[in-house]
Formats: C-alpha cells, structure tokens, sequence
C-alpha cells in the first residue's frame, strides 16, 4: 500500500489513474479546483475500495502552491506523486490570452517540477516510490497554433526522461504518460476538440489511465498509449522538421479556422 497524490483527480486522466490506484488500496490524496467534486469523488473511491482519501483544493497556477501541498502532508509519508494536472489552449500565440498561456506554463511545467522537486528527496532516502508525469504526444513536435502547449509537454518528456537516467540506479520509477487525443474536458477547454487532429478519433480516459499506469508499475520511461499513436514519434523522427511543422499547424487547426 503507498500513499498516492494526484494532481488533476477531478475529471478525465487524471480520475481514471486516481480508480486504479484505489483500485490496488492505495491511499489517496486528490488535488484540484473543485473542491466539491473532488469531496464526492473521495467519497465514491472511499465506499468502493475501502481506501482513505484526502482532498486539497489549490490552483496550481498560484505561486506557493505547490509549497502549501508540501507542507501540509509534510507528516505523511508521499511514495508516489502523479502529476497529471494540465491544460491547453488552441490559437495563434500573438492572439491567445496572455495570462492564459503563462498559467499554462505555471501548470503544465513549473507545479510538475516543484512537487517532483519537493517530493523526491525522500523517494531517494528510502530508494523507493515513483513519478508518473502526464505528458503528451504533443511533447514530440512543435504544434503551431497550440504553441505554447506542445511546448510545455516537450518539457515534461525531456525532464521526466533526465529524471530517470539519474536515478536509473535506484528502485524510484520514473514514467511520461504521453497520450494522444483523449476524450475529456481537456477538448472543450484547450479548444482543440474541434481541431482536425481530434476528428481523426479520440481514446477513452479509461483506456489511457490503464496503460500508463501498468506502464509505470512496469517501470517504462515513456507510455504512448494506441497503436497509431505509438508510431507518431518514429514518423516525427524520420521527416524534415519544416514539414512536421506544418502538417502540425494544420492538424491543429479547424474547418471554422481555415
Ligand atoms: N485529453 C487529451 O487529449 C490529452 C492528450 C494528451 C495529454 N493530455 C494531458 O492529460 C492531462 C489530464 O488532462 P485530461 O485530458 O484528463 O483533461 P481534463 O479532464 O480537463 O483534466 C484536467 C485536470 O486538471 C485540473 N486542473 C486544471 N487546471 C488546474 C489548476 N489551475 N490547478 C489545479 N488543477 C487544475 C482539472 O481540475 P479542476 O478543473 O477541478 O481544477 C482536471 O482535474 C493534462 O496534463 C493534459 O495536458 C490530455
């Protein structure tokens, strides 16, 4: 049994991997915005598994943050963090809200860095425990019109692949969860459900959960879940980058954007 924090446990990915770790008993602590519904989800994981399960409300964009989490649970002992939180948004980078896209980056990039920061200390005393980071396909390619996202996940696959070498002598795993389009919230908020690159099939939350989360008690680096999506990174690799980048742009696009 470990005790397990995931960001990002209301809705989608990040629920489905918050059911499979209670699932196999391990306790619980959900970090989202909504308070509510994490409240009712705990519940619901509590009756059905048996497992114990806290709740903290934060906004992961705001400056200490991530601090507060920390030292909140600085009595109990964290084995396994997920850092799962994230969102994106779809538009030219001059046009997009400015704000919108620096807490993007204060999401996607600098939450997942300072909990894994704060958390892996302890990890290395004990050599134990593990890191499932949430990345994406996106992390493979530039992504016009979705700029500043792709560009957040690029970090999170190269962070969370320098994290394992470093530790590859150690029993700490260390995995990206990178998947393609997946039907959640995140279509709606990013904007990017009505993009080409969603219309050619979305996978279910579900099904993307399990195989980043065997992925990681297996101990793989990176987990592409979809057999299509699997050969995205080798084709990216085996083309000219001027034509990843544009074929990129206009996956992101739509028919409303031309
Ligand atoms: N869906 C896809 O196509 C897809 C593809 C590749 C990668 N991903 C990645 O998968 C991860 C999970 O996304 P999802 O698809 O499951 O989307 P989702 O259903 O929208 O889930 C996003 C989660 O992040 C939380 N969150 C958003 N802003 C937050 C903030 N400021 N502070 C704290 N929590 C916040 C949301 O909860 P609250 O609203 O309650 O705060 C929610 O629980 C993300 O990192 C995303 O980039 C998604």
């Amino acid at each position: 049994m470990n005790n397990v924090l995931i960001t990002g446990a209301s809705s989608g990915i990040g629920l489905e991997l918050a059911r499979l770790f209670a699932r196999d008993g391990n306790n619980l602590v959900l970090v989202a915005r909504r308070e509510e519904l994490l409240n009712k989800i705990a519940g619901e994981l509590n009756s059905d598994f048996g497992v114990e399960v806290e709740v903290i409300a934060k906004d992961l964009t705001l400056g200490k943050s991530s601090d507060e989490i920390f030292m909140r649970l600085k009595d109990r002992e964290i084995d396994i963090v997920v850092n799962n939180a994230g969102f994106g948004a779809v538009g030219p980078f001059s046009e997009l809200d400015y704000k919108r896209q620096v807490d993007m980056i204060k999401l996607n990039i600098t939450a997942l860095t300072s909990l894994t920061r704060l958390f892996i200390p302890r990890m290395v005393e004990r050599n134990s425990g593990g890191i499932l980071n949430v990345g994406s396909l996106a992390g493979f390619q530039p992504g016009p019109y979705a700029t500043i996202y792709y560009a957040t996940k690029a970090f999170v696959l190269s962070f969370t692949e320098g994290l394992k070498e470093e530790l590859k002598n150690t029993n700490i795993k260390i995995t990206c969860l990178a998947p393609g389009p997946t039907n959640t919230e995140f279509g709606e908020v990013s904007g990017l459900d009505k993009s080409f690159l969603f219309k050619f099939g979305t996978m279910g939350a579900k099904e993307v959960a399990l195989q980043g989360y065997n992925g990681f008690l297996n101990g793989e680096t990176v987990v592409i879940p979809g057999f299509s999506n699997k050969l995205l990174p080798l084709l990216v690799r085996l083309s000219p980058r001027f034509l990843v980048r544009s074929i990129t742009a206009k996956l992101n696009r739509s028919e409303k954007s031309g």
